[in-house]
């Protein structure tokens, strides 16, 4: 009687863990690795500013609201002298274009979009005005 109660717990057990699994990957993806955001931001999104506009966009320029809502908006340099949107400088077609003199787009050439993206937002708010570590950029 026993062991058989015993198996039952331990399907049971398994089964549930299973179950959790992709949930756990799911959430270690809308993490994002945010030091490997601030390499790219650093190297990609910096440096064009510094050239187009004269001076770094700070993540300590904004709130982590403000963030959030630029990102998920995914709108960029609405005077249109680069790309509307946000999410292509992240992408693997904007990646390629790069890669010749930008060794760290060469080197993430095969990450997923969205999971730079995700380490973008996650540096971006690591950095925000009102997080616990407000970053500039210099
Ligand atoms: C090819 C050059 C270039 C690249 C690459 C680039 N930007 Fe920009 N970005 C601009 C220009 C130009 C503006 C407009 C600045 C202005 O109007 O003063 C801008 C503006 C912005 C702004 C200010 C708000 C706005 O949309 O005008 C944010 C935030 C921003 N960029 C984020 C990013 C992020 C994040 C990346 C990298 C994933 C990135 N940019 C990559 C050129 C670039």
């Amino acid at each position: 009687m026993k062991t058989i109660y015993l198996k039952r717990l331990i399907n049971t057990v398994t089964v549930s863990l299973l179950l959790l699994l992709p949930l756990a990957e799911v959430f270690a993806e809308t993490d994002g690795d945010w030091r490997r955001g601030r390499i790219y931001y650093r190297t990609t999104c910096t440096s064009c500013h510094k050239v187009m506009t004269g001076a770094p966009i700070s993540p300590s320029s904004r709130t982590i609201a403000q963030w959030t809502a630029y990102l998920d908006a995914d709108r960029h340099d609405l005077a249109g002298n680069t790309n509307p949107s946000v999410k292509y400088f992240v992408s693997r077609a904007y990646r390629e274009t790069v890669k010749k003199h930008n060794r760290v787009a060469a080197k993430l050439i095969d990450l997923k979009d969205e999971t730079l993206l995700q380490d973008i937002r996650a540096f971006l708010i690591h950095g925000a005005k009102d997080s616990d570590t407000p970053t500039r950029c210099r």
